[in-house]
């Protein structure tokens, strides 16, 4: 998805621009630009593909001090080098980069160019520095708040202009924006990974809120140009923790770190004395949770999957009513808010557009909204009402893993909490505990041979088609790990509950779709093989994940994947993980760009 940096300083700012932009490359894009101004001397580099492309043109003599620079993901317009950013009005005085959507662009464009403007891309985003020139009287800032009044939709926007040179005003409304605070030189950028390399002193500004930064200030003012005392917060992370760490692949590095990042999830997150959890963050009073009646998650792609993990934990286990919905279908169905059900959004980036409006549709209805995020200070936890970080550390790959495991595990913490102050027994808690505990050293043991999980992805790779399937708590398991195959090895997987194939997709079983079983040895295990049966017996060639030991499962299926045999509550970390190898072997085995897959972006922050 787009990403802004701007620099104001002694450095080159090309330099940091381009290292900037090649921070931000891991949230998905197609095209990239940046410009800097040079004494009064604006020049712009922009065009389709790769930032190391952009690099190669970028000539030495770029000089300037000032710039901006941007990664487009097209959202108006196709995927051009016109269209890519940044974007200047006729005069070529003023310059910007934009992330978001403008609604009213057209009817805006149409009144400019019948009074003489001429238009270069197809974006909307043009426009806008076509209309800050057209209302620019020798102040940059009241034009760009002036702009700003008369359009409609979403922005993050940095712009420049020709004739003052260590200038970048910024605005933010529905796309993220922070400013960092360097020693004589400030930065700006829509996330902080393109900036922690410089300095880790940030400014987050929220919606209608204005920065205008030079190389020794910054000032932040609202839409009614009062100045604003702005909270100056550090950075947690470290860049190191972005690196590949000797892995070859982000993804990789990223599905290898899951004994860790859950361990983080819930580690100073349970009480073993009284057999329960804490998770402050809730802001919740356990008067408040007692009288909860009803839980409802609302999320988006992988976090959805984890949410249904969590809701099916909720209901079975803490026996509240608990029920998952798609983020970008609760936004527009008027949704009924009642006073005792409690929402959780769930979110990776915490910047996800359809999850934010959700998360703001119901709160204006009067709901409360608790968050379960990884990226700290992103929108989503600092506009809900409470909520809890899963502490994965920066998930850079765009399809995610280690986020999956963790958002599940705050789901254990919380559902721990919520049924001991229930029905649940000191011995059931305890058991969770333990369950919970165990699950960083399965999944080493898993860790351990992976070799038959890459060889069954080699040899299946050739297959167009997949059916994923499982029961109970796995079956949202099946869903993600048949959209983490889609996702990078672009071989089309569909998820089902295996009960559910009978009512349908039996019809595509043939020699040439094989399916993939979960197989756990919990109640509906018997449940399960007869599913599997039933599609051998129409030539259907099976791979089944299973409990080590299980040789009435091996004796009937094609290939399988060997899971330790744990506690039945934690399988979904245990089939979820060589779901995520089976999906990145096969896209090894492709020759896929696992890291970015095509068309996709990590951070989705337009509708
Ligand atoms: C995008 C990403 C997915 C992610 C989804 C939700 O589609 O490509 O990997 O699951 O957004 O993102 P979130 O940051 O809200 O968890």
């Amino acid at each position: 998805m787009c990403g802004i940096v701007g620099y104001c300083g002694p450095k080159k700012a090309a330099d940091v621009l381009l290292e900037g932009l090649k921070r931000l490359e891991y949230r998905g894009y197609d095209s990239a630009g940046i410009c800097v101004n040079n004494m009064g001397n604006l020049r712009t580099i922009k065009r389709t593909g790769k930032i190391k492309d952009l690099r190669n043109i970028v000539p030495v003599t770029f000089e300037g001090h000032t710039g901006i620079g941007h990664t487009r993901w097209a959202t108006h317009g196709e995927v051009t080098d016109e269209n890519a950013h940044p974007h200047s009005d006729d005069s070529e005085k003023i310059v910007l980069v934009h992330n978001g959507i403008i609604e009213n662009y057209q009817t805006i464009k149409n009144k400019l160019i019948v009074e003489g403007h001429t238009f270069k891309s197809d974006t909307d985003s043009e426009v806008i520095a076509h209309l800050i020139a057209s209302l620019y009287t020798g102040n940059l800032e009241s034009a760009v708040k002036e702009t700003v009044f008369l359009l409609k939709g979403t922005y993050g926007l940095a712009v420049m202009h020709k004739d003052i040179p260590d200038k970048i005003v910024g605005v933010r409304n529905g796309s993220p924006l922070v400013v960092g605070i360097g020693d004589s030189e400030m930065f700006l950028a829509s996330d902080v990974t393109a900036i922690m390399a410089h300095t880790k002193q940030v400014i987050y500004l929220e919606d209608k809120e204005l920065v205008v930064i030079t190389p020794d200030s910054y000032k932040t003012f609202d839409f009614n140009e009062q100045e604003l005392q702005k909270k100056v917060e550090n950075i947690g992370w470290d860049l190191d923790q972005i690196e590949k760490d000797g892995y070859d692949y982000f993804m990789e590095k990223e599905i290898y770190e899951q004994p860790e990042s859950i361990l983080r999830a819930f580690v100073g997150r349970i009480d073993r004395e009284g057999a329960t959890g804490h998770l402050g963050g809730l802001n919740m009073t356990p008067a408040e949770l007692i009288n909860i009646k009803r839980i409802q998650i609302v999320a988006a792609g992988t976090s959805y999957y984890a949410g249904m993990v969590g809701a099916y934990l909720i209901e079975s286990i803490a026996r509240i009513p608990a029920s998952t919905e798609l983020a970008s279908e609760v936004r527009y169905k008027n949704p009924v808010v009642q006073p005792d059900t409690l929402y959780f959004v769930v979110s990776q980036s915490g910047e996800t557009a359809d999850t934010l409006y959700a998360m703001k549709e119901l709160q204006r209805k009067g709901a409360r909204v608790l968050g379960v995020c990884n990226v700290v200070g992103s929108t989503i936890p600092r506009k809900s009402d409470g909520g809890v970080y899963i502490h994965s550390g920066p998930e850079i790959a765009v399809a995610s893993t280690k986020a999956f495991t963790s958002q599940i595990t705050v789901f254990y913490v919380l559902t721990l909490i919520l049924a001991r102050m229930r029905h649940l027994s000191f011995e059931e808690g305890i058991r969770i505990v333990s369950a919970l505990e165990s699950v960083p050293d399965k999944l080493r043991e898993i860790f351990k041979d992976t070799n038959s999980i890459h060889d069954i992805a080699k040899r299946y790779s050739k297959y167009e088609n997949f059916l994923f399937l499982g029961r109970g708590l796995n079956y949202s398991v099946a869903l993600e790990g048949a959209l983490k195959l889609k996702e990078i090895s672009y071989i089309h997987a569909e998820g089902y509950s295996s009960a559910e194939i009978k009512h349908g997709p039996i019809a595509l079983i043939n020699e040439n779709t094989p399916s993939l079983f979960l197989v756990p040895d919990d109640n509906l295990r018997d449940k399960v093989i007869n599913n599997i049966k039933e599609v051998k017996a129409r030539k259907g060639k099976v791979i089944a994940i299973a409990v080590k030991g299980d040789d009435e499962v091996a004796k009937i299926v094609d290939d399988v994947i060997w899971i330790p045999s744990a506690d039945p509550l934690t399988y979904p970390y245990l089939m979820v993980v060589p779901l995520q190898l089976f999906a990145f072997y096969s896209a090894i085995e492709l020759k896929r760009d696992v890291d970015q897959p095509r068309n996709l972006a990590k951070s989705v922050t337009v509708e």
